[in-house]
């Protein structure tokens, strides 16, 4: 592991190496790998579920390319190997421009190391629910301009955010020329309660709890923006390969929705 492990408390469990784990990564602790293992007992869909919302945020990105979109603000970034923003955003266009935000300790000081030699990103080490830290940060003003589109991505984020986000999503909005993206994926129990409280029950152990919202909190997350086709829909659907689609889409746990500034 990375040199920063003796600013962490490496015996609990923290939902940004659990999914690196998941996803096949290396920057994680024996407690996160414990974590996932008793994640893959209630929920033996768990490595779909982080696969498929990495795969949604890959052709959510693209799509924001398409659109000419080429600046990306990453909030709750997690480890940014196994197919992150940059590397996607990179392959159509290596001049686009990507700044990562984390929390984490080790998240941050890995994405800070796997960076170095990646031009047009930076990682803040910051609270998300800190806009003002964020927005203000060197790296922000260097990497993004906001006098053009951007693209706010919150992939698998918002629901380790327990309280009410709508002011939260407010603030990083005003910020937002029209014809910004946002990128929401988020965690939600509303077909598989039952497992879904099991799962919840594994969060409550980590550092970070885990908050539900069914897809029909969409329209009110993407207040100000009108949400692209098809919808909030599970994330191994959003705008899919035959290949990348699931028999039972709920199987993903994750609804994926993305919305343009009008
Ligand atoms: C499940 S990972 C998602 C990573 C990536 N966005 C993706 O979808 O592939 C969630 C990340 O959000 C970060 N996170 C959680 N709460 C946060 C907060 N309040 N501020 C910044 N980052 C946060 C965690 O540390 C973790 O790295």
């Amino acid at each position: 592991m990375g040199s920063s492990s003796h600013e962490v408390d490496v015996s609990l469990p923290n939902p940004a190496r659990i999914y690196d784990y998941g996803l096949g990564g290396h920057h994680n602790f024996a407690a996160d790998r414990e974590a996932f293992h008793q994640l893959l007992e209630v929920d033996p869909d768990s490595r779909t579920v982080v696969r498929s919302n990495r795969a949604f945020l890959r052709r959510a990105v693209r799509f924001c390319l398409d659109r000419g979109i080429t600046r990306f603000l990453d909030l709750g970034s997690g480890v940014p190997t196994v197919g992150n923003v940059h590397e996607a955003a990179h392959e159509m266009n290596p001049r686009a421009r990507v700044v990562y935000v984390d929390n984490e300790p080790v998240a941050a000081a890995q994405t800070r190391r796997l960076l170095q030699d990646q031009p047009n990103t930076a990682i803040i080490e910051a609270d998300l629910r800190d806009p003002d830290a964020v927005l203000t940060a060197p790296a922000t003003a260097e990497l993004l301009d906001f006098s053009e589109p951007v693209a706010l991505v919150m992939a698998s984020v918002l629901h380790w955010v327990g309280d009410d986000v709508a002011d939260l999503l407010d603030r990083y909005r005003r910020v937002l020329v029209p014809g910004s993206a946002l990128v929401i994926s988020h965690l939600t129990d509303e077909d598989l309660p039952e497992q879904m409280r099991r799962v919840e029950a594994i969060f409550d152990e980590t550092s970070a709890p885990v908050t539900y919202r069914p897809r029909s909190r969409a329209a009110e997350l993407f207040t100000g923006f009108d949400i692209v086709e098809p919808g909030a829909v599970y994330c191994s659907e959003w705008r899919a390969e035959p290949h990348e689609r699931l028999a039972e889409p709920e199987r993903s746990k994750i609804w994926a929705a993305v919305g343009i500034k009008s």
